[in-house]
């Protein structure tokens, strides 16, 4: 099957783009020593598991259900005889799932003191087994970031991590790992100066710790990443602690490796632009274009009035404000015509939603020869079942 022929809306996940964003993150991993994990909020296409697992060293997940996922669906694969790890970060576990949860896992890192010892006794056995490594989160309290204040961990306020002033004098018995998440869509550099934010102020553990976990937002496969430095920082802090690195990134494995595929629907004129009422949403959708804010980029556009036709870009959902954007095209824009949001396959499938009854998009994969096989199809009982 081809994009023209496919049902819409879907999400076409690009399989020669995920491949090769896997291969620069691999290539980070073989020169630096560095183990990379995906971070499955942003991307759990667990179909695409296997592929994964032929470059990575694993999978992180936010809780129960992503870490569950991961052991079912990515573990088992065969990643070159090599054991793939499981790793999990909540800011609190609920005392019902902690067990199951630490059945799981290879790595585990609390959020604070409190929740380390309140877990204590069922973690504490699997450690002695030497079937699990426990980390604590810390909280640099470095902001590299402008403007985002919802996805900055160093805000002030912020429930994530322990600040340096709270940190006892050694690390409780028990933890062998540290681990900071602080950056979004970013580059190297805000790493490197907060990775020194971070040596300057917790150095004084590091001696005690077996690993360093330097999260995610880390935009490695976006053109102009600075990797060479990556893999230089990373061979530094190997060298220099004697610790394991992990980077935990989403984004990046899955950069731009997908689309949203959308059919216009009606073309309703306004005293402005003329809308386009699509079958795909942003509130259900693409939330994040809500939510960011940001505007997605659409092939073959351009901003409005850059182009002869202009559109405001809209869905067939009830909320007013459901608009993806303004976007000008070089032809007119019909009924049954289809446009291509790029971008797509992240914090995408993994945040939709069924609001207005709106059904969920397909998720189709495109193999390398340019042919689309449909993964995954959803239907009332898919809404339904939520209520
Ligand atoms: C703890 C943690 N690790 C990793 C990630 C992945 O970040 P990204 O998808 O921006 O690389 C996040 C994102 O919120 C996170 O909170």
């Amino acid at each position: 099957m081809k994009i023209e022929n496919i049902n819409t809306p879907a999400y076409v996940i690009d399989e020669k783009k995920l491949r090769e964003n896997l291969e620069v993150l691999k290539r980070v991993q073989d020169e630096s020593g560095a183990r990379i994990l995906l971070a499955q909020k942003a991307f759990s296409a667990y179909k695409t598991y296997p592929l994964v697992a032929k470059y990575l060293t694993g999978a992180t997940a936010s809780g129960l259900y992503e870490a569950r996922l991961a052991y079912e669906e990515l573990m088992p694969c065969d990643a070159n005889g090599k054991k793939l790890e499981n790793h999990v970060f909540e800011p609190a576990f609920k005392d019902e799932e902690f067990e199951e949860v630490v059945g799981i896992v290879d790595h585990i890192v609390f959020n604070s003191l409190n929740q380390l010892e309140h877990h204590r006794k069922v973690w504490e056995k699997k450690v002695e087994e030497g079937r699990l490594s426990v980390g604590l989160r810390i909280n640099p309290e470095y902001s590299t970031q402008d403007g985002h204040e919802i996805y900055d961990p160093c805000a002030p306020g912020s429930r994530l991590g322990i600040r340096r002033v709270d940190m006892p004098d050694v690390l409780p018995d028990g933890v062998e790992g540290l681990h900071f998440h602080t950056l979004c869509e970013q580059g190297f550099e805000p790493l490197k100066e907060t990775f020194e934010r971070v040596e300057k102020d917790f150095a004084k553990f590091f001696k005690q710790i077996k690993w360093i976990n330097l999260g995610g937002g880390h935009h490695i496969t976006r053109e102009g990443y600075d990797v060479e430095g990556l893999i230089e920082l990373v061979k530094r802090i190997r060298d220099t602690y004697g610790v394991e690195v992990y980077l935990e990134p989403g984004e990046a494995i899955a950069l731009d490796a997908g689309y949203l595929v959308t059919t216009v629907m009606d073309i309703v004129e306004t005293e402005k632009y003329p809308v386009l009422i699509l079958d795909t949403s942003a509130a259900c959708h693409m939330p994040d274009v809500l939510e960011m804010p940001y505007r997605p980029p659409l092939r073959d556009s351009g901003e409005a009035g850059e182009k002869t036709y202009t559109y405001r870009l809209s869905s067939r959902t009830c909320l007013a404000g459901d608009v993806i954007g303004d976007f000008s095209f070089d032809d007119k824009k019909e009924i049954g015509d289809r446009l291509v949001f790029e971008d797509m396959a992240i914090y995408s499938m993994v945040k939709n939603n069924t609001f207005n009854g709106m059904a969920l998009p397909d998720i189709d994969i495109m193999h390398e020869d340019g042919s689309i096989e449909v993964l995954k199809t959803f239907g009332y009982q898919d809404f339904k079942c939520r209520l």
